[in-house]
Formats: structure tokens, C-alpha cells, sequence
């Protein structure tokens, strides 16, 4: 027998010995584990193999396995780092941009929150079938070029549409890497950035870390207000607008057909660049998605990015930019400063994902899927928790934007949620200044099955009315 219990099975009981015993003894053969243990020798190899990762033993072939010289134990407490607390004074850090929604939530817990789809509706098999069929081609360890495969870039070029061709791709790993490099590659620090009000807070901290100023600008049903961004250009005489036209994070909102061009507008009066965050395109619920900004633009205001860490698995960690004139110079010169090229087995992986047909099968399923876990929840809210849901459901993306009673505080109410077993996110982090009111973001992908979302409505009416706010119907 060799699978991933047996192994820690018998790690475990190797870990032991090996406390037990002394620096540069011998730990049993092989041969005595296999027997002793009555183990398969895949397993033996695998436990010893990742001992020895671990530093504990050293295998030496031809002679066997020894227990491993002791790391020299820190200090009490640990070592005394209080020096750099002084040292890195000189360098700002927003601590906001660290993210607690990347931890596991509790065990038992229902998950509500962070922004990526659990496994369950994740394409796994074909993404597996991906990777195996790139780990086969006999160029899948060469180095990339630096913006990236060109077949790579054609399916982004297509998917943009309009006149955007592969020369305007630079393949990035996924929407984050995307965004720090293009705050840094597009504004001076120190300047402003305009931003709708709310937005995605990891947007805001790509920002900061560039040294910008996010500066909001407020929105409404219809999206980015473009009376009120010409405002702000004029204000502040910002040269960058970040927004998300489709499908908004947080709040699902679609930039309305009429705005689309206004707000392309506005920004080339000021001459600035449009950051187009275009994360979310295919976390569509069925209906037509609108065609980019991107795609029409005709001098190169519009910077768009994109992602595949969304639709597929967060550690498909590739994403583009799509850029035209010398802020394209300046991208491809920072990914030779930052890391070169992005690793080539993985950019050949997403090749073979999105060329094959199984690819727009997914696509298909998780419109459905993502469509019918939004309404469910919103029903099982309106049910349980009618003060806590949301105005209206989202035509895209992962989350319901729930606007709470007034006086209720967001993080006491996301606090309260957690007692009650459901992780979700306060709203406060999505306003780059003063909140327009308390928010809860819930998540209806992150959760393993849609009886988990029923059961995790359920808890959060009585978070709900623990809090005060809910008389419970009937
Ligand atoms: C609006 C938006 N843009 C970009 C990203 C970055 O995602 P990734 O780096 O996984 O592609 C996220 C992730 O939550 C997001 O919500």
C-alpha cells in the first residue's frame, strides 16, 4: 500500500524515533521498515525522502539513513528581531494590505469569504490533464520569452477582442502581479490614483506599496459616476483611473452600456491611463458579458488585465496586460527587472487548458453553477436574515454586497458571523476612504455545496439577531 495516509502514518513514527535517538545514528533499513510496519517500499521511500527534506536525517546510498546533526535552537521566545522595527522605519507599510482571508476559515466553519472557487467547481481534471500534457513537451522547462508564449498571448488577444492583437499581450502571473506592476510602471510616487469607492482592497494595497494616493471616487448601481470622476481629475490632476467595469469586486456592478464610452472619455480629456481590472470576465451568471474597454480603444488609454486564477484555480498563476505605446516598453522592461519571464511549464499548462474544448464546457457549468448558488443564497438570506441581504443579485462574480441596518458596525457583525461558524468579509477594507455605510461581502463559490450556503444563512441570522437587528419572521 502507498498513498498519502500511509506515508504520514509512518512519518509520524519516524519523526519519533528520530527524536529519540542520537545525531549520526542509524535509523532502520528499508527492508526492516517495509516489515516492520508492513508497508509498500514507495511508502518507505516517500516518509524518508520527505525526512530528509525536513533536515531531520541524512541519507547516505549504498551505506543508509542517519539521524541528522540538531538545528541550533533560537533563543527562548525566539531570536531578538526588535532592531528592525528601527531599521525599516524609513520604508511606509500598509498593513491593510495584508490579507486574513487567505487563512483557512475555522474547522465546521462555512466559507463566505475570500474571492476564489472551491474545488469543487474548479475544472481539476482538465486542469490536471493541462499540465500533464505540457509536462510532456520536450520545451517545457526552456526559458520563456519575456512577454510570454506567443500562442498564449494570441488566445488573451482574442478573448480582448477588437483590434487588440498578441502584440499588445504581456502574459503576467495572475491579476496581481498584473496590477503592483502596473501602478508602478504607469505613476510617480506620490501621485494620485483615482478609484471607484468601494473597490478591491488588493488593488488598493498594489497602490500603496507603489507610493500612490488612492483617491475615491463614488458609484452607484450604474457604476463609476462619470460626472463625478471628471470632477475628480480635475481636482487632483490625476493621471490614473483603476476601475472594474464588469462585474465589480465587491459589489457584482456592470459598468451601464452608456457609461462605458463616457468613462473612457473622461479619463482621455484628462490624459490619463484607464487600468481596466477585467478579473471577473468569465464569472458571468448566463447573461451577455459587454465587450472590454480594451477593445475599443483607439490610443492606447485603456491598460487591461485579466486572469485566469478566477475561472480555473488560484494557483494558476497567469494573467496579461494589454497595453499599447511606451507604458508597454516600460512593462516589458520591469518584468526583466522583476522576474524575467514567467515560468514556462505553467504558461504551457494554460495553453493546453484553454485551447481544449473541455475549457468552454467549464466556462458553461460555472455560469449555471454561480448563477443558481447567488439566488440561493440571497432566497436563504431573505429567509433567515432579511436585514442582512443584499438589494439586488449580481449578473457576475463570486459575492453578494450586503448593506447592514444603519449603526450596525461591519466588523462586529462579520465577528459575530464567525462565532457563529460562517467566515465572511467586513466591507470597511473595500473603501480606500471613509465607507458609505457597513457592508459584509458573502461569498457564494467558496463554500463546498449549496446546502452549506442554506446552513450558513441559517447561522447568520442568528449572528444577525444576536446583534439586534433581526425579528424573525412568522
Ligand atoms: C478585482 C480583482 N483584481 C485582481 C485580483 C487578483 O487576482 P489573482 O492575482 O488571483 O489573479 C483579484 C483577486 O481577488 C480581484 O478581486
Amino acid at each position: 500500500m502507498s498513498d498519502s495516509s500511509s506515508t504520514e502514518a509512518l512519518l509520524t513514527i519516524l519523526r519519533a524515533l528520530v527524536a529519540r535517538l542520537s545525531p549520526g545514528e542509524r535509523l532502520p533499513s528499508s527492508r526492516e521498515l517495509i516489515s516492520r510496519h508492513g508497508v509498500g517500499p514507495v511508502t518507505v521511500s516517500r516518509a524518508i525522502a520527505l525526512l530528509a527534506a525536513e533536515g531531520a536525517v541524512v541519507t547516505r546510498p549504498g551505506s543508509g539513513t542517519y539521524v541528522a546533526p540538531r538545528r541550533v535552537r533560537p533563543p527562548a521566545g525566539g531570536p531578538d528581531t526588535s532592531w528592525q522595527a528601527v531599521a525599516l522605519a524609513g520604508r511606509e507599510y500598509d498593513p491593510a494590505g495584508e490579507d486574513g482571508t487567505a487563512e483557512q476559515p475555522a474547522d465546521g466553519a462555512v466559507a463566505m469569504a475570500g474571492g476564489y472557487l472551491h474545488e469543487s467547481l474548479r475544472p481539476t481534471r482538465a486542469l490536471g490533464a493541462a499540465l500533464a500534457r505540457a509536462a510532456r513537451r520536450p520545451d517545457a522547462w526552456h526559458r520563456a520569452p519575456t512577454a510570454g508564449l506567443a500562442p498564449l498571448r494570441a488566445v488573451f488577444a482574442r478573448t480582448a477582442g477588437g483590434s487588440v492583437g498578441p502584440e499588445d499581450v504581456l502574459v503576467t502571473g495572475g491579476g496581481q502581479g498584473a496590477l503592483s506592476m502596473l501602478f508602478r510602471a504607469v505613476a510617480a510616487p506620490g501621485s494620485p490614483v483615482l478609484v471607484e469607492s468601494p473597490t478591491y482592497p488588493g488593488a488598493l494595497a498594489a497602490a500603496r506599496a507603489a507610493g500612490l494616493r488612492p483617491v475615491p471616487v463614488p458609484m452607484d448601481q450604474d457604476g463609476i459616476r462619470p460626472d463625478l470622476l471628471a470632477e475628480a481629475f480635475a481636482m487632483t490632476g490625476a493621471r490614473l483611473l483603476y476601475c472594474q467595469p464588469t462585474f465589480h469586486n465587491p459589489t457584482g456592478t456592470v459598468l451601464a452600456p452608456e457609461r462605458r464610452g463616457q468613462v473612457v472619455d473622461v479619463a482621455r480629456a484628462a490624459g490619463a491611463f484607464l487600468i481596466e481590472d477585467d478579473f471577473a470576465r468569465h464569472l458571468g451568471h448566463g447573461r451577455p458579458v459587454p465587450r472590454p474597454l480594451v477593445a475599443d480603444d483607439r490610443d492606447g488609454t485603456v491598460v487591461h488585465l485579466t486572469s485566469l486564477t478566477k475561472p480555473a484555480s488560484p494557483s494558476l498563476r497567469i494573467g496579461a496586460v494589454i497595453a499599447r505605446g511606451p507604458v508597454m516598453r516600460r512593462l516589458r522592461g520591469m518584468r526583466l527587472v522583476d522576474d524575467f519571464f514567467i515560468a514556462r511549464p505553467l504558461q504551457e499548462a494554460a495553453v493546453e487548458l484553454l485551447s481544449n474544448p473541455a475549457w468552454d464546457r467549464h466556462l458553461r457549468t460555472l455560469a449555471v453553477a454561480l448563477r443558481e448558488r447567488s439566488a440561493l443564497l440571497a432566497g436563504a438570506l431573505a429567509l433567515e436574515a432579511p436585514e442582512w441581504t443584499p438589494a439586488r443579485l449580481p449578473e457576475g462574480g463570486l459575492h453578494l454586497w450586503v448593506g447592514l441596518p444603519p449603526g450596525q458596525d461591519d466588523r462586529a457583525a462579520a465577528e459575530a458571523a464567525r462565532a457563529h461558524g460562517v467566515a465572511v468579509d467586513a466591507g470597511g477594507r473595500y473603501f480606500p476612504a471613509e465607507a458609505e455605510g457597513s457592508y459584509l461581502r458573502l461569498g457564494f463559490a467558496a463554500a463546498a455545496t449549496p446546502a452549506d450556503l442554506t446552513e450558513g444563512a441559517r447561522r447568520l441570522g442568528d449572528a444577525a439577531r444576536e446583534l439586534g437587528s433581526v425579528v424573525r419572521p412568522g
